[in-house]
């Protein structure tokens, strides 16, 4: 079996959703050129929180017509004036979120305050009637995990999305289309990273705000630390491609090389150990931000996903640097015994192994760069033309659109139509629930089990849902 054979039979397989060399997207983050829509026909938010995250949101949600920011809240001025500068809806400002919920007009609002928040301004939007988009990590402590579980499912009219936007990727969903094709075989390990160089250093507050509040991800009482706000993303998509929920997790952490007053670790490893046997092996740090994937061209964040036939190297899309998939074929024992041969041949006589041959890495491409039948002449050879020219590396495949842009025009759909968001409840809970596991693990410097969460926060005697 050639190398060729290999590619064109997966090739043939995959048809409809992905082959794989380096395939990078465009920058996609651009925030796009408004539509006019009916007012009528726009979700009406109001956001609460416009720091850093709140302030990006806002400026994407500039370029999406189907909901309009009717109010933006913030404790801190300065950040709630920047956010009606930004955005082009003239929103009302509110410094106490009460009665930005108070307001009968508002029908959703989207959270992007510190994790500690999370959880009370949810609770309070569900029970106002809002629909609730909440970024990740979605609760911050285990009774958090259990209550927000009842009040969402006792009101199934209200949609709550998480801010976990690597789930509208089409790069990660293609990855998804991959692995349950068997592209990969059996995908039995996931590396992850997402190191910094250097990590959060500590901010000087502004006028009118405290350290505490410039600097909240650095200390314990309002912060999962680097579990929560780097790896919970990751460990996601772990779960999303190993399809189904941690069993365990191992960890060491360390508050070693940063000493400015913070009390989160500056340093973790984790192993996170599936049912089936697989594990997610995850590393954070912030003195380094070396990154040994995508052919050295990017650093600090991504995911390898491993399987017996293949590996996935992923990341996301940001406003700055473009999504990048690359697929690997592993080589099997055909293709490594002929190579092996090959060389020892041309090497005359020596016994040089080739275990340490690799394979090319290839783009993964989207459904309009698979050639159909339907397809006209033309069709056919500008899709000919587009693969030829991502193989040699002169053009990339693109997403569309933003992932962040996806998940808020699709945050809007759902609180339009009542369809049920991709990234979920339920998602939203199994993530901070590890986030939560995963510090324990480290602060007790044992293996906790997923389903410890079942019996912490909770009253003795009293059942969860799992329970
Ligand atoms: N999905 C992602 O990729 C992503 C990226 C960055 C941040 N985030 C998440 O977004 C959230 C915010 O992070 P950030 O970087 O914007 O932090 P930030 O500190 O820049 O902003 C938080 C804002 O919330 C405000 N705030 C605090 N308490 C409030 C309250 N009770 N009512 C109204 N406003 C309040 C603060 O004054 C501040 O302006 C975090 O949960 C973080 O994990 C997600």
């Amino acid at each position: 079996m050639s190398q060729n054979d290999i590619t064109r039979r997966d090739v043939v397989k995959v048809a409809g959703a992905a082959t794989a060399a380096v395939a990078v997207s465009k920058i996609v983050g651009a925030p796009r050129i408004q539509k006019v829509r009916a007012a009528n026909n726009q979700v009406v938010l109001g956001v609460i929180g416009t720091g850093g995250r709140g302030q990006y949101h806002l400026t994407h949600l500039n370029g999406i017509d189907t909901g309009r920011v009717a109010a933006v809240c913030d404790i801190f001025e300065t950040n709630l004036q920047a956010a009606i500068k930004i955005s082009k809806d003239k929103p009302q400002g509110y410094k106490d979120y009460h009665e930005l919920l108070a307001r009968q007009d508002i029908d959703a609002v989207l959270i992007a305050t510190p994790l500690y928040t999370h959880f009370p301004i949810t609770k309070d939007a569900l029970l106002a009637g809002k629909h609730v988009f909440c970024e990740k990590s979605l609760v911050f402590k285990p009774e958090e995990v259990h209550e927000l579980r009842a009040l969402s499912n006792s009101r199934p009219k209200q949609v709550l999305q998480v801010g976990l936007q690597r789930r509208y990727s089409k790069f990660y969903q293609t990855a998804k289309e991959m692995i349950q094709k068997g592209i990969l075989g059996e995908v039995t390990n996931m590396y992850a990273q997402w190191n910094r160089n250097p990590g959060w250093p500590l901010k000087q507050p502004k006028p009118g705000q405290t350290l505490e509040q410039a600097n909240w991800r650095l200390y314990r009482k309002f912060s999962g630390g680097l579990v929560a706000e780097l790896a919970s993303h990751q460990i996601d998509i772990a779960d999303w491609m190993f399809g189904a929920q941690p069993e365990f997790v191992v960890g060491v952490g360390g508050l070693d090389f940063v000493h400015d007053g913070r009390d989160v670790y500056d340093n973790i490893q984790l192993i996170l150990k599936y049912p089936k046997g697989q594990k997610l092996t995850y590393s954070s740090i912030c003195t380094n931000k070396h990154l040994s994937m995508f052919q050295g061209t990017r650093t600090e964040f991504g995911e390898c996903i491993m399987g017996t036939k293949g590996t996935i190297e992923i990341t996301v899309g940001t406003d700055k640097e473009p999504a990048i998939g690359l697929w690997y074929y592993e080589p099997g024992p055909t293709v490594e015994k002929a190579a092996a041969k090959k060389e020892i041949a041309q090497m005359a006589g020596a016994t040089l192994a080739s275990t340490g041959r690799g394979s090319r890495a290839m783009p993964i491409l989207f459904d309009r760069d698979q050639v159909s039948q339907n397809d006209s002449f033309l069709q056919r050879e500008m899709k000919f033309a587009r693969r030829w020219l991502y193989a040699k590396g002169v053009m990339v495949p693109e997403e569309d659109q933003n992932p962040v842009d996806v998940q808020l025009e699709s945050f809007f759909d759902c609180c339009r139509t009542g369809k049920h968001p991709l990234a979920d409840l339920e998602i939203g809970l199994a993530d901070s629930t590890m986030v939560i596991l995963a510090n324990k693990a480290l602060d007790e410097g044992r293996r906790v089990n997923f389903n410890e969460i079942n019996t912490m926060g909770v009253p003795t005697g009293a059942k969860t849902a799992k329970s």
